[in-house]
């Protein structure tokens, strides 16, 4: 077998990760609060799910859907007044899925300080064509020292989350032919 067939997506070109590294930033309103008064935590996912989608897209050259989205932290509350940055990009690829790392930013909009982490997400997201079906993408091409750690890092990330479903679809499968019912 060539290494085409073995690797068809070799047959694309590798897309260095700076590529489509982007950030999203937005000003929290009183429309964004929760009954507590500070940012309510679903805002947040939309805004990380938004940017991931951007890049996931902008890396893959066309439409990507998310598949999952997973280790969604919540460092600090976001406030109203806080500039919101959402800062994504692709840590690792696989044949038709991508993984995002995502970096949640805050700095109150009129202050100078230094903006705060606040929140962090990885999330999986496939390309698919116009039927809705997963489509290859191009290899992440990591460059700096983080990214290839980042990399490395979504490898272990992968490895666990297919090793979880494989575990828990083997028990439901064990559990149906032993007639369990739920
Ligand atoms: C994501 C989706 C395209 C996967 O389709 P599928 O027929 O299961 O295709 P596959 O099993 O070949 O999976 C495609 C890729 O996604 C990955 N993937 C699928 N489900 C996943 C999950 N839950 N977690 C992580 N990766 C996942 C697969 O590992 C595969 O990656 P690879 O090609 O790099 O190895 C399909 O489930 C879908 O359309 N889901 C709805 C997406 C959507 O609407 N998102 C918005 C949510 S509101």
């Amino acid at each position: 077998m060539t290494d085409q067939a073995r690797h068809p997506q070799a047959a694309i070109p590798g897309k260095p990760t700076a590529a489509s590294r982007t950030t999203l930033s937005h000003i929290m309103t009183h429309n964004d609060t929760n009954l507590l008064g500070t940012v309510h935590g679903g805002v947040i996912m939309k805004l990380v799910d938004d940017a991931a989608g951007a890049v996931a897209g902008r890396h893959s050259g066309g439409p990507a859907v998310t598949a999952s989205m997973d280790e969604m932290v919540f460092l600090e509350p976001v406030r109203v007044g806080d500039l919101v940055h959402v800062k994504a990009q692709v840590n690792w690829t696989g044949r038709t899925s991508m993984e995002v790392g995502v970096r949640v930013l805050a700095e109150r909009w009129n202050e100078s300080t230094p903006a705060q982490q606040v929140g962090s997400a990885y999330l999986v997201f496939a390309a698919v064509d116009a039927d809705g079906k997963p489509r290859m993408v191009p290899e992440v091409l990591p460059e700096t020292g983080r990214d290839k750690r980042r990399y490395q890092e979504a490898q272990i990330r992968r490895t666990h989350r297919l090793a979880r479903r494989r575990a828990i679809k083997e028990l439901r499968d064990r559990r149906a032919a032993e007639g369990i019912e739920d």
